[in-house]
């Protein structure tokens, strides 16, 4: 099962997202590897990665082709959380958009390298970056789902139609058996008319298709990455380990209910 968590709008808690999903996974004993596909390296930051200390990253195997699955394990590192493995990224990446643009099939080039190793993993998470170039395109291609995280203000809604527009061109060019998961509101804030209000905008265009869960404004989610470590693993009396744990839960139900 492979999952890319992604909106073009910086900021809006993809890596967050990525990391803890990832992490609430591994915790309840699926082999989860977690890819970073953004050159600010966020999600491998996030869980305990130097990515200024990295000997290869993904962008690596994107550059080089290598679909040779020995080559794949190589730059796959094992976290210190228990089943979470990542392929992480670091600054190298911000050339990819670039180096990319000119191979032959650029749009397929992950997806290419997770059919040599998705057998290894129950679920693969990919953290995409801010905007609707080849790498989160690869990243597209290569998912069965995508999940979309949505932070309450007044330019996302906008966003979300550029987004959602963007997944009906790729299903219907590129990968037509993506299926949008669902939608996640983070950063919400019960108190502010905006969360209130991007909330029910979004449940009316997307329906069902909303998480039950919304992921509360907590400052002890920066904090943990801060620290390099996934809130599901760090403080468990906070709200951002309570809503990740059961946004957690929501995603492997409606991912088995879809099976
Ligand atoms: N629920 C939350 N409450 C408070 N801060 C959050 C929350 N979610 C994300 N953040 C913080 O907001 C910033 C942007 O989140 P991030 O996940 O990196 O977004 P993106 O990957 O979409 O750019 C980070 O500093 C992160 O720690
Ligand atoms: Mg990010």
């Amino acid at each position: 099962m492979i999952i890319s968590i992604f909106n073009q709008k910086g900021g809006c808690g993809k890596s967050t997202t990525a990391i803890n999903l990832a992490a609430y996974l591994a915790k309840h004993g699926k082999k989860t590897l977690l890819i970073d596909m953004d050159s600010q390296a966020n999600s491998t930051v996030g869980v305990g990665i130097d990515d200024e200390e990295l000997t290869s990253s993904v962008y690596d195997l994107l550059n080089n082709q290598e679909f040779d699955r020995e080559n794949i394990l190589k730059v796959i590192i094992e976290t210190d959380y228990p089943k979470l493995h990542i392929i992480p990224s670091d600054i190298n990446l911000a050339n990819a958009e670039i180096t990319l643009s000119s191979l032959m099939s650029r749009e397929t080039i992950l997806k290419r390298i997770l059919e040599q190793i998705k057998d290894i993993y129950q679920y693969i998470i990919i953290d995409c970056p801010p905007s609707l170039g080849l790498l989160s395109v690869n990243s597209l291609v290569a998912s069965d789902y995508l999940i979309i995280p949505v932070d309450p203000s007044y330019f996302s809604m906008k966003g979300i139609k550029n987004l959602v527009s963007s997944f009906a061109s790729i299903k219907a060019n590129l990968n037509p058996s993506l299926e949008i998961l669902g939608v996640l509101i983070t950063k919400f804030n019960g108190r502010k008319t905006i969360s209130k209000d991007i909330k029910e905008t979004l449940i009316n265009s997307f329906g069902e298709k909303v998480f039950n869960t919304v992921i509360r404004i907590d400052s002890k989610i920066e904090y943990s990455q801060d620290n390099g470590k996934p809130i599901i693993s760090f403080y468990e009396k906070c709200h951002g380990f309570e809503d990740y744990t059961a946004f957690g839960g929501e995603v492997v139900k409606w991912v088995t209910q879809k099976i």
